[in-house]
């Protein structure tokens, strides 16, 4: 727990370079980083791409897996994962374009797309660090309340509160909101050597009440980091209210 969202970002981005330091990266032994959008992560990015110019970090030798990507809005639609990934983080460091993951929301067959993510991810050696945010109903990515805790990278349905929350992006008009995304499941998620999460604020209180205070619930699917040998939730004060 730390005091506020800077302290809680600060800690976070910190400690993802100190991962990937230890892990000392190479091109054939990349570090594999898994990576969220939302307002959540925004901190961590600032920061770490902050010590990038400052020459602390290199993300030469970090190969990206996304979590998610809305399904049919187009690449580059300002409000895309891959739009967002590439404003507030990709740009602005020295990760190769190759190595960046995103699934592809406009694929023509989407059941495949999510097989050779999985593949891909597979191929990579899976993931060393999972970074996570959560909705307010406690998803994890887009593993909306009632998915599989055994649930892999697929297509989803979006939940109304989800539709509801992220219409803030779409000039508040849940017309515009897309209702389908691709996600990871949370048993790709489980299955990342570490998996770290960033909650911030009150609104975000109880669903990390639900998730750590009460038992492994598929409604609250961050409760799965219970089963996780290396799990980490960072928050600040704000988040804490509930607990
Ligand atoms: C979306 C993403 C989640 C993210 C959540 C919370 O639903 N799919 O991965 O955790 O938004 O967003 P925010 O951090 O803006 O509250």
């Amino acid at each position: 727990i730390r005091d506020d969202a800077a302290e809680a970002s600060s800690y976070v981005a910190n400690y993802i370079i100190d991962r990937i330091k230890h892990f000392n990266p190479s091109p054939a032994s990349p570090f594999v980083l898994g990576l969220p959008t939302g307002s959540s992560p925004l901190g961590v990015y600032r920061i770490l791409v902050e010590k990038y110019k400052a020459g602390v970090i290199s993300f030469e030798n970090v190969v990206t897996f996304n979590m998610d990507e809305y399904i049919g809005l187009p690449r580059d639609h300002p409000e895309s994962y891959h739009s967002f990934m590439w404003k507030h983080f990709f740009s602005h460091v020295n990760i190769h374009p190759n190595n960046v993951h995103i699934l592809n929301g406009n694929a023509a067959n989407l059941e495949a797309e999510c097989v050779e993510y999985e593949a891909k991810i597979k191929a990579a050696g899976g993931i060393d660090l999972f970074l996570a945010g959560i909705g307010e109903d406690g998803h994890i990515a887009f593993n909306e309340p009632g998915s599989s805790l055994a649930s892999r990278t697929r297509v989803k349905t979006l939940a109304y509160d989800t539709i509801l929350v992220n219409s803030r992006f779409f000039n508040n008009d849940l017309e515009q909101v897309p209702k389908m995304a691709l996600t990871v499941g949370v048993q790709t998620v489980l299955e990342a050597r570490e998996v770290v999460a960033i909650i911030l604020g009150a609104r975000k209180a109880l669903a990390l009440q639900r998730c750590i205070e009460q038992g492994v619930n598929h409604m609250w699917t961050l409760s799965s980091l219970q089963l996780h040998p290396h799990p980490m939730i960072v928050c600040d004060e704000d988040a804490t209210l509930e607990l």
